[in-house]
């Protein structure tokens, strides 16, 4: 493809801005200097660089965040910061959106991706995907509690929820607990707590199939997948 096209298909500007680059000497292919944007390129057998960074070109993006709590699990809002303004501008613009949807003040796993065959495959219902989530609960969470979640507990609009497998942390006035559920309906898990006569205080995803949060991403931080992740996501079923 023409080098201009390959550049601006990878994020380094519209075609004028990357002729510009070309101009100023920015960019090299196999370690030469490259001023012609109208030269032919195959960015798999030849090393195109800017400054010195080879561009690999990729069609499909996966990056994992470590969702902070206040902003929004969308792709635009109007009024608040969304996952999708955290990112860099030279990754927004493959326009990744997150998969699923984390409440505004849930902080942990979110996956951003363009690649919309994996989104559907990790969210359809018939997949069941486990999710791991960590909360702080208002409230003595009991065996009991687990009990009922692992048959199902019914929700605020009649829903009954599949089977969740609870683990106790701690016991107490503010309880600890791990859950796992194999669905995503909205407020999930504070519902179910909801239905037990429990509050949700504090909630982070941990896990979403085989992939599990990088305990190294700070909130808000964001890294693409490793090769090993991203092929085990696409090995859950
Ligand atoms: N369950 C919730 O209640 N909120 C989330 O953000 C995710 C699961």
């Amino acid at each position: 493809m023409r080098l201009d096209k390959l550049l601006a298909n990878m994020g380094y500007g519209s075609r004028k801005e990357v002729k510009q680059l070309l101009k100023q000497k920015a960019v090299t292919v196999d370690g030469t200097y490259v001023k012609d944007a109208a030269m032919q390129v195959d960015p798999e057998k030849q090393d195109v660089s800017v400054y010195g960074e080879r561009v690999v070109y990729t069609e499909f993006v996966y990056y994992m965040m470590n969702k902070p709590p206040g902003v929004i699990s969308a792709t635009e809002d109007l009024r608040d910061e969304t996952v999708i303004d955290l990112l860099e501008p030279l990754h927004q613009h493959f326009q990744p959106f997150p998969v699923g949807r984390l409440d505004k003040d849930t902080e942990g796993l979110l996956l951003l991706t363009n690649d919309g065959v994996l989104a559907h495959n990790l969210l359809s219902p018939k997949k069941h995907v486990p999710k791991v989530y960590y909360a702080l609960i208002e409230g003595i969470v009991t065996e009991a509690d687990g009990e009922a979640f692992a048959r199902g507990v019914e929700l605020d609009d009649g829903y009954i929820t599949k089977p969740g497998q609870l683990v106790i942390l701690k016991s107490a006035q503010q309880s600890e607990i791990e859950l796992t559920i194999q669905e995503g309906k909205f407020h999930q898990v504070k519902r179910m707590f909801e239905a037990v006569g429990k509050r949700v205080t504090y909630l982070k995803r941990l896990s979403m199939g085989n992939l599990k949060l990088d305990k190294d991403l700070e909130l808000g931080a964001y890294r693409e997948l490793t090769s090993e992740e991203l092929a085990s996501l696409q090995n859950t079923d």
